[in-house]
């Protein structure tokens, strides 16, 4: 006899470590203690620079109050390189690190654990680590992770996204121990962002809390962070892009964020996420970007799907939904991040950012050979859907 354990498309939920989190005003000043904790002595420090803020000063000093050394790799770009990847392990190498601290957004986090990848693996070509990894042997060189901005979500999951240069596309990477060893969140840090990647990253925050809650890997537990994600972003993220110094919009913002990033750690992302891979890797477009002018016209072909989920969202959203069917409150939703995204002065298309019409086939393809994030979308996705959906947004 056999039995029958086929209740749904994913009967076995998942949930990831996720790492110990510090989030409030002040946390950062706790990172030379926390990366002391670590057992870091010599860290190497990844980040873009966060040029004219002062901020990447104010940690190697905070590091080095702690007794902390600091080497620091401020290369790191948007959609980050494979070639960024080595150079910083490279000066991990050659410095003698032991331990890194990432210090920005996505990119960083993500070019950092690209880092401790590599040296895990002798030196391994992180070409090789496309995919869902098991090591044999779980990494353990730290990481604490440091975050600026308010849409990442990368300080606590255990995926990094990495551009492959020569093929033009982002290489996903999932494996259990790449999580930071410790997350510090401090919406201090975030009064720094300028207003238009306030909007982005808080665009992409919207992106991951609305794709987890919809998405078909979806878990009680994953569905009340990503819920409660999207009612912070709505009743916030104006508020945080037209003043940055809003301390209160600045710090619910950063718990929106984090949120986010747990629930889509589990619930995985959906087709959004796939096609700003796709624009990230082939013409280096800021992901939360094109998060913020895809994000609309994608829920709206996928609340056929479930439009009860998408009525929730509009309620999260500050829609009285009462007496309309979940079709209309779905669609709704909709116009709300519609709203949202014309509010925070994103009126850009895709054509506007370089993307050619003649480019779609080749960036569809590229999703269908190598992007999973569709995979847990709650509509089933073809790839002429995303052809479509390519056109729209052009
Ligand atoms: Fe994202």
């Amino acid at each position: 006899m056999s039995i029958n354990v086929k209740s749904s498309e994913f009967p076995l939920i998942m949930f990831h470590a996720t790492p110990r989190a510090m989030i409030g005003w002040g946390a950062y000043q706790m990172a030379g203690i926390e990366t002391k904790a670590a057992g870091i002595k010599h860290a190497l420090l990844v980040t873009s620079g966060l040029k004219g803020t002062g901020i990447v000063d104010e940690i190697v000093g905070v590091l080095k109050y702690a007794g902390v050394e600091v080497t620091v790799y401020d290369g790191v770009t948007t959609n980050p390189k494979d070639y960024e990847a080595h150079a910083a392990h490279k000066m991990y190498r050659d410095a003698g690190c032991d331990g890194v601290v990432s210090l920005g957004g996505g990119s960083s986090h993500d070019c950092a654990k690209a880092v401790r990848i590599i040296e895990h693996h002798n030196g391994a070509s992180i070409l090789s680590f496309e995919g869902f990894n098991d090591f044999a042997k779980p990494i353990t060189i730290p990481q604490v992770a440091i975050t600026t901005t308010c849409g990442t979500g990368s300080e606590t999951t255990n995926a990094t996204v990495i551009t492959n240069t020569e093929k033009r596309y982002k290489m996903i990477m999932f494996e259990r121990s790449i999580n930071p060893t410790q997350a510090i969140i401090d919406p201090a840090l975030m009064r720094l962002l300028p207003p238009r990647l306030t909007a982005w990253t808080g665009m992409d925050a919207l992106t991951h809390a609305v794709e987890a809650y919809t998405s078909r890997m979806w878990s009680y537990t994953s569905m009340g962070m990503a819920i409660s994600a999207v009612k912070l972003i709505a009743e916030n993220l104006r508020n945080a892009y037209g003043n940055g110094n809003n301390d209160q919009a600045r710090e619910k913002m950063a718990w929106a964020q984090y949120s986010a990033g747990h629930a889509i750690n589990s619930a995985g992302a959906g087709v959004v996420h796939s096609m700003a891979h796709a624009l990230g890797g082939y013409i280096d477009l800021p992901h939360g970007q094109c998060n913020a002018i895809i994000l609309a016209e994608a829920q709206r072909y996928n609340l056929v799907a479930c439009p009860e989920l998408y009525a929730d969202i509009a309620r999260a959203m500050g829609v009285d939904t009462t007496g309309m069917t979940a079709i209309r409150a779905a669609e709704k939703a909709v116009e709300e991040m519609e709203k949202l995204r014309d509010d925070l002065g994103i009126t850009e298309k895709l054509s506007d950012l370089g993307l050619k019409a003649e480019d779609v086939d080749k960036l569809s393809e590229l999703i269908e050979l190598h992007d999973v994030c569709k995979d847990a979308n709650p509509r089933t996705v073809a790839i002429q859907d995303v052809k479509d959906l390519f056109h729209k947004c052009l």
